[in-house]
């Protein structure tokens, strides 16, 4: 089938031309004429495969079969991500697709001055692509009105749903009509979730599975290594300095600090390298993409806030320098490689205390993953022996108060603004009192009273993983 076949305004062929798309790819294929009848939609793919075309498409579309109006108009679709990250690249993608009509569309997310934001909004946009946190401050707010939605897209539904961001979702389905068609898309979904999912989705909608969910690309050819925690970062390097043909290299490791010491080990070794994690400004964060991207840097070290639907050309290797504990995350970490058809290699280390991980990761994708050449193994250094110093040393790193400096993970230097909005409405604007006695703000519902004990903690795990995530 070629996209000409399907049945799109002249205007989306076009811009379909320009991006370089000849054929729909399957989950293209498949899930166009539902949405484009209408129909609410459960899309799995496998990473890489083009779902974000597969919505955005007939969405734009439908919008224009409704009029290409000029002028204030409602938001009629709204596109929720997890990552700011992911958001602005989603963003791209409807600009792209709609440049030859009169269609609009803003993005907002946190970690940024909202002005600029709502001044895109005041011009009145079909498509808002939004992560959560924002988006609801901009509703408190009365920024944003959701009454006259038509499409509502969950992109990386499996982690929308999810306890992270489950609260936020529901608060934002809360303001959205009734009436409205609902698309849910991602390359895993565990059954609890689409059970989750169907309270959200209309009685009759149309699941569109193009591979069982969790089907790694197969062309991502895969590796795996079993060593000692404390033999990685000389495994990494060497691995680096053996191999020119790593040309654009992703390592993700589980925590933020993980990260920054992982970028110390490579600098040291002269890889041009950057780290890209939650305790980042926003303008690092994009700044440390964009050099990966344009190859400006050979290695990005990320936390899990790069995992899922981040698109770059021609990623060669991804390093799982940690494995996930979240088995569905080592499916989106590898599928940053291999992506529109391309190969790609994926490597992971497996110390001994992740041998579980990795057999819940081997579970999930029903793939044995070969060991690699172990002939690497001699030409590293012996392990060094923990002596009182390093163990000293390990302990300020992990306090954050190596070299003087504040812990980076710490609440102290985490943005305000994000700070801000994980809490409930009631507490904001009081905190500086509250930090002068060095205790926290209590937490308070809308209408002022105290959090009870189940909600409190719910709100710190809430907060936890949103720090984790860089949400
Ligand atoms: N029909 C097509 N032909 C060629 N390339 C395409 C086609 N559709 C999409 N692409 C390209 O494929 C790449 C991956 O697309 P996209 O990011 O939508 O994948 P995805 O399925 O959402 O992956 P993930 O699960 O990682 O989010 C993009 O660079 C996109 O431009
Ligand atoms: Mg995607």
């Amino acid at each position: 089938m070629k996209f000409s076949e399907l049945p799109l305004d002249e205007r989306l062929q076009r811009a379909i031309v320009d991006a370089g798309y000849t054929t729909p790819t399957p989950i293209q294929e498949k899930a166009i004429p539902p949405v484009l009848e209408r129909k609410d939609l459960m899309g799995i793919a496998q990473t890489g495969t083009g779902k974000t075309a597969a919505f955005a498409l007939p969405i734009l579309q439908n919008l224009l079969q409704g009029g290409d109006s000029k002028g204030q108009k409602p938001i009629r679709v709204l596109v929720l991500l997890p990552t700011r990250e992911l958001a602005i690249q989603v963003s791209d993608c409807f600009e792209k697709y709609q440049k030859y009509t009169r269609l609009t569309s803003a993005c907002v997310f946190g970690g940024v001055s909202d002005l600029p934001q709502k001044r895109a909004l005041s011009r009145g946009v079909d498509t808002l692509i939004a992560t959560p946190g924002r988006l609801l401050d901009l509703v408190n707010q009365r920024v944003v009105s959701l009454k006259k939605l038509e499409y509502f897209v969950l992109d990386e539904a499996d982690r929308m749903l999810d306890m992270g961001f489950i609260h936020d979702i529901k608060k934002v389905v809360a303001q959205l009509p009734q009436k409205r068609q609902n698309l849910f898309f991602s390359a895993t979904m565990p059954p609890e979730i689409t059970k989750l999912a169907s309270t959200i989705l209309r009685t009759d909608p149309v699941r569109v599975e193009v591979a069982p969910q969790s089907t790694p690309i197969e062309r991502i050819r895969q590796e795996l290594y079993r060593i000692d925690k404390r033999r990685k970062g000389a495994l990494l390097k060497e691995m680096l300095l053996e191999h020119p043909e790593m040309k654009k290299v992703l390592v993700f490791s589980r925590t933020k600090h993980g990260a920054d010491k992982i970028a110390c080990v490579l600098e040291k070794a002269k890889i041009t390298c950057a780290a890209i994690h939650g305790n980042k400004s926003q303008n690092r964060r994009q700044e440390a993409l964009g050099n990966f991207k344009t190859e400006q840097i050979r290695v990005l070290v990320a936390t899990d806030i790069a995992a899922r639907g981040i698109d770059v050309d021609n990623v060669s290797h991804v390093f799982n320098y940690d494995l996930p504990d979240v088995p569905e995350t080592f499916v989106h970490r590898i599928g940053r490689t291999a992506r529109a058809g391309r190969e790609g290699v994926a490597i992971s280390f497996c110390a001994p205390d992740e041998e579980q991980d990795l057999r819940a990761i081997e579970k999930l994708t029903r793939v044995q993953i070969p060991e690699g050449d172990k002939a690497i193994f001699e030409k590293l250094p012996p392990p060094q022996k923990e002596t009182p110093e390093s163990e000293a040393r390990n302990a300020r790193w992990r306090t954050g108060k190596f070299g003087g400096r504040k812990a980076r993970g710490s609440a102290e230097n985490k943005p305000q603004k994000e700070k801000s909005q994980a809490k409930p409405q009631a507490t904001q604007g009081k905190p500086q009192a509250a930090q002068k006695q060095n205790t926290a703000p209590t937490p308070k519902t809308h209408t002022g009273k105290r959090l009870g004990s189940r909600a409190r903690r719910r709100l710190r795990e809430e907060q936890a993983r949103k720090q984790q995530q860089g949400a």
